[in-house]
């Protein structure tokens, strides 16, 4: 189908782009010598993660059990859930593991470690747990010198869970915007998590898998002496944020918001379209940063950004593009906006965070360079 007749609101993945971020991030891991095991929640798209497996990724990461049936399903067996168990999930993990999936849990506490022990226990299952490191204070995990560590590695270990490495996530990457302090966090991400699974294998606990990553910290890194794995999950649609954090060009963000102009308000400056916070999601990632991309920067369909211009405003269904708030005077310009932005004309809009866009829609619709496309489910809920 052409762009043209695909009906707006809608979330497009330009293939070419896609390919180009796979092959960046696959090539980058190659030559640091590591496993790659992209995290998939960014697209919970099985026709994306076919094209991350075709250039070399081992293994997934996932963020929900749903993920994991589905891509189970789709013939994907490594799977590392990366998301602390709780008890009531265990059975669902268990029906995972006795079809033959080769699935990961993870755990950042003695009480779920229990847990863990006691179900497989109780149902006479080895499951494999990764522990779950924090190597930069953003959200959870043990840090490395925490006695914890060895507490939950114990009562794994010597209760006939499968110890199977360590795990971290510097998501304070997204703070950042400079290749030094960027360069600085990944380095400390790589010895955090190396040392807590030095620790491990100290205390008589085995640790293969020493697994790190984030999109920006993986494409900062200088070496991974010590790591078996990265994981990271945007860079394959890039965003206006990993834009601001300075990891990607605006031309190379994958994902964009097909809309259409459904009228102006001529004298504030507007145009009105049929894309609101319901298709771009509620994310204002970039209201932090050094850029405020609002609700996402303007393109013409062919992709090319339209420089001054940004979806200030959205509700539900309707989005409101205007000249940046930098621009100043924005009345000053309104003929312009409606001779520029005619009633019925498409426009494509780089999200803010590809993660939160996607998650608006159903199916992603995805471009080739000649302009077809073709529709690839994605996956929702829990
Ligand atoms: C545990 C874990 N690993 C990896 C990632 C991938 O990070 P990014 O999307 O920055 O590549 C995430 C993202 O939230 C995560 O939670």
């Amino acid at each position: 189908m052409k762009l043209d007749h695909i009906d707006t609101p809608a979330a497009l993945i330009d293939i070419a782009r896609m390919q180009k971020n796979i092959a960046r991030m696959q090539g980058r891991m190659n030559a640091l010598g590591v496993a790659f095991r992209p995290h998939v929640k960014t697209t919970k798209c099985i026709d994306v993660v076919r094209a991350q497996i075709a250039a070399g990724a081992r293994g997934i990461t996932v963020s929900t059990l749903k993920e994991a049936e589905a891509f189970f399903a789709a013939g994907v067996d490594d799977i590392l859930y990366a998301v602390s168990i709780v008890p009531a999930k265990l059975p669902r993990a268990l029906a995972l593991r006795r079809q033959g999936c080769d699935l990961k849990l993870v755990v950042d506490n003695p009480t779920a470690a229990a847990a863990v022990a006691a179900f497989g226990d109780q149902h006479g299952e080895t499951f494999e747990v990764w522990i779950e490191v924090d190597t930069d204070g953003h959200r959870s995990g043990i840090t490395p010198e925490q006695d914890t560590l060895l507490e939950v590695g114990r009562i794994l270990h010597d209760n006939g869970v499968t110890v199977g490495g360590v795990m971290t996530h510097a998501g304070s990457s997204y703070e950042l915007h400079t290749p030094q302090a960027l360069a600085a966090l990944a380095e400390q991400e790589r010895a955090g998590c190396v040392r807590a699974a030095q620790r491990l294998r100290d205390a008589g606990i085995p640790c293969p898998a020493v697994s790190v990553g984030s999109t920006p910290t993986a494409l900062a890194v200088g070496q991974l002496e010590g790591v078996t794995e990265v994981r990271a999950g945007v860079y394959v649609f890039f965003d206006l944020v990993m834009h601001n954090v300075g990891v990607c060009a605006l031309e190379d963000i994958a994902l964009s918001v097909l809309a259409t102009v459904i009228g102006h308000q001529a004298d504030k400056g507007w145009a009105i379209l049929d894309a609101g916070w319901m298709a771009m999601s509620r994310d204002r990632g970039t209201s932090r940063q050094s850029h405020d991309f609002g609700y996402g920067q303007p393109c013409l369909l062919n992709g090319t950004p339209l420089a001054g211009y940004v979806v200030s405003g959205a509700n539900q269904e309707h989005g409101i593009l205007s000249l940046t708030w930098a621009t100043g005077d924005e009345g000053g310009h309104a003929d312009d906006i409606a001779q520029r932005f005619p009633i019925g004309m498409k426009l494509r809009i780089l999200p803010n965070h590809a993660c939160a866009t996607g998650a608006q829609f159903p199916e992603y619709h995805a471009v080739s360079p000649e302009g077809n496309s073709v529709e690839w489910r994605r996956f929702q809920g829990w």
